[in-house]
This record gives C-alpha cells, sequence and structure tokens, in this order.
C-alpha cells in the first residue's frame, strides 16, 4: 500500500541495515527481497511512479527503464563504485541524478586484488583442489612451482584509487617497481609509489603481473585478448577484479592453455556468474571468486551508507555524496 506524501523507491535488492533502515524509514520503499536480481518486466513494472531507484551492477538501467519509471524519477542511486550498468548520459539528459559508492571499497578491493595474484602465483587452489581429491601423494622437489614476488614489476591498467592501492601493496610490501597505464597520469602514484607511465605495449612487455583497475568502457572493453596475452611474459601473472568483459574469456583460456601466461586470478568473469562449462573452470591455472572484492563488513556497510545518503539527498534535491553527473 503506497504512503502519501512520501517519496516512492524501488530498491532493487537487501542491503546492509546502516542504509536500507534509513531508506525505509524516510521512503514509501519497495524492496526487491530475492537473492536473485529481479527480472527485467518486473523491475521495468516496479520502478513505475517511483522517485528514486537504488540499484545494483546486476541491474540495467537504460533509457526504456527510466521512461517505464516516469518524469518524476529523480535519482539513481548504484549500490557500486562502477556504474557502467547505467545510462549516465540518458539519466543527465533527463536531469536524473546518478550516484555511486566510492572510497569505501578501495581497500578491499585492492585486497581481493592481492590475494588472486598471491593464489595464482603460489598455485594455492591447485594445490588445495588435489589434496581434497587425494592427488597430493608426497612433499615433492618439482611440485607445485610456483613465481615469486619480492622485487618483481607490478603492471596497473587504471591508476585511480584501487590502482593506487593494489600499487602500493605492491610497492610497500614486496619492493615491487610500479609500471602504470592510464590515460591520465597519476602524480600522486609517481611520488608515493615512484610509478612509471608507460604505453600498454611496454606495461605487457616489461610486467611480471598485471592488474586492472580500470573502468568498463568502449576502450577497455576486450582490452585484454589473446594479442595482449601473447605480448606478456610467459611467468606473467593476469589479475583482473574491476570488470569480466575487459578480458576476452575464451582468450585468456587459450592464453593459459598454450602457456603464454603463468596464471590469472579473476574476481570477475564475463558473463556473471561464469558458465560451468566454461574452459576457464578446467584450467587450474585461474584463480576465479565470484565478484567478492568488496564483500567485507565495513565496505558493504559503507556502501549502504552512502548509497542511502545518495538517494535520500537526491530526491531531496540536494548534491549527492558521490555524485557521478554533477553539474
Ligand atoms: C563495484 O562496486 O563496482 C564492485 O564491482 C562491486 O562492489
Amino acid at each position: 500500500m503506497s504512503e502519501p506524501n512520501r517519496p516512492r523507491v524501488f530498491v532493487t535488492r537487501v542491503i546492509p541495515a546502516v542504509g536500507l533502515d534509513r531508506i525505509t524509514a524516510a521512503c514509501d520503499a519497495d524492496v526487491w527481497r530475492d537473492p536473485l536480481p529481479p527480472p527485467r518486466d518486473v523491475l521495468l513494472d516496479r520502478v513505475g511512479g517511483c522517485h528514486g531507484v537504488l540499484s545494483l551492477l546486476t541491474d540495467t538501467i537504460d533509457a526504456e527503464l527510466m521512461d517505464a519509471a516516469g518524469e518524476q524519477l529523480k535519482v539513481i542511486s548504484n549500490f557500486a563504485v562502477g556504474f557502467d550498468n547505467i545510462d549516465v548520459e540518458q539519466a543527465t539528459r533527463r536531469g536524473i541524478r546518478v550516484g555511486n559508492t566510492s572510497d569505501v571499497l578501495t581497500e578491499a578491493t585492492a585486497d581481493m586484488a592481492f590475494a588472486l595474484l598471491m593464489a595464482a602465483s603460489r598455485r594455492i587452489l591447485e594445490g588445495q583442489d588435489d589434496i581434497r581429491a587425494g592427488r597430493w601423494k608426497t612433499w615433492e622437489p618439482l611440485g607445485y612451482i610456483g613465481v615469486d614476488l619480492l622485487g618483481k614489476t607490478i603492471g596497473i591498467v587504471g591508476m585511480g584509487r584501487i590502482g593506487r592501492a593494489m600499487a602500493r601493496r605492491c610497492h610497500r610490501g614486496w619492493g615491487m617497481r610500479v609500471l602504470y597505464h592510464d590515460p591520465c597520469g597519476s602524480e600522486a602514484a609517481e611520488r608515493e609509489l615512484d610509478a612509471t607511465r608507460v604505453d600498454f605495449d611496454r606495461l605487457l612487455a616489461e610486467s611480471d603481473f598485471v592488474s586492472v583497475h580500470t573502468d568498463l568502457n568502449d576502450a577497455t572493453r576486450g582490452l585484454f585478448d589473446f594479442d595482449a596475452f601473447r605480448r606478456m611474459k610467459p611467468t606473467a601473472v593476469f589479475v583482473n577484479t574491476a570488470r569480466g568483459p575487459i578480458h576476452r574469456q575464451s582468450d585468456l583460456a587459450r592464453a593459459l592453455r598454450e602457456s603464454e601466461i603463468f596464471g590469472a586470478g579473476l574476481d570477475v568473469t564475463d558473463p556473471e556468474p561464469i558458465a560451468p562449462d566454461d574452459p576457464l573452470l578446467t584450467l587450474t591455472r585461474c584463480v576465479i571468486a565470484p565478484h567478492a572484492a568488496s564483500a567485507t563488513i565495513s565496505s558493504r556497510n559503507g556502501m549502504a551508507e552512502i548509497a542511502a545518503d545518495n538517494l535520500l539527498a537526491g530526491l531531496n534535491g540536494e548534491p549527492l555524496r558521490c555524485w557521478v553527473n554533477p553539474g
């Protein structure tokens, strides 16, 4: 039953209570409680007449959805730092504010990138699989040989906050040289981490580890294809905690199969979830996590707080705390 005089919002999934409770207290909130995303037709139906939408990266927020919502729609608050699921240009054209949740998941995401780098480099899951399956029989002088980390070169693609947090771990913790590729220079990374901005070719050729932290856009979609993997060192490890479509999955599988690179660690795949028969799942040198880099208590609570702040500010016509399309 809709309550008069309170803004109507659709929340596409249950988020931590620190954010959700404030939204339900202030709004006439329709909360989608299923663990799976609302199907498209349901989403289009449920946003009808809403003033605000709190969306997840699994919800496509495009012109069709904005039309289905109606002209009163004021704000889209994305429960994610990435917002490639939202047609920001269409939102801006309609005067709809778009918010994201930057900052609060930076360190957690860099931790996951480093964990994947380490797990792939030292073949940790491969060893665990063998132990569980009873295949590991004895200590082996030539078994489970991985790659060293100390003093190596990390190549960061996308030197934003998360890229810098990953570079910091590698440089300060493991004494790595930092190369980075980014359309914009990062003075902070160059000053604090002695990072060197290089072109893509040099990054591929000289890095022992390549970690992706860029957003998904026309320039980065499919950036890591077979040719890119082929130009990496055969001992290199590829890590992607950004967005799955930045690597071509079948090319990555081929590169691993043909030993063009040593290993890979992915928190993101294309599609998500990865298909159970995807060839990557048969390759022991590929460690895959279920898009869980921001899944820590403080990150998810922080995301919920910002997402609620953004939603409520947008409903009140105020500036958003993390505003994707100001001005
Ligand atoms: C994001 O925020 O964009 C991550 O992919 C999920 O936390």
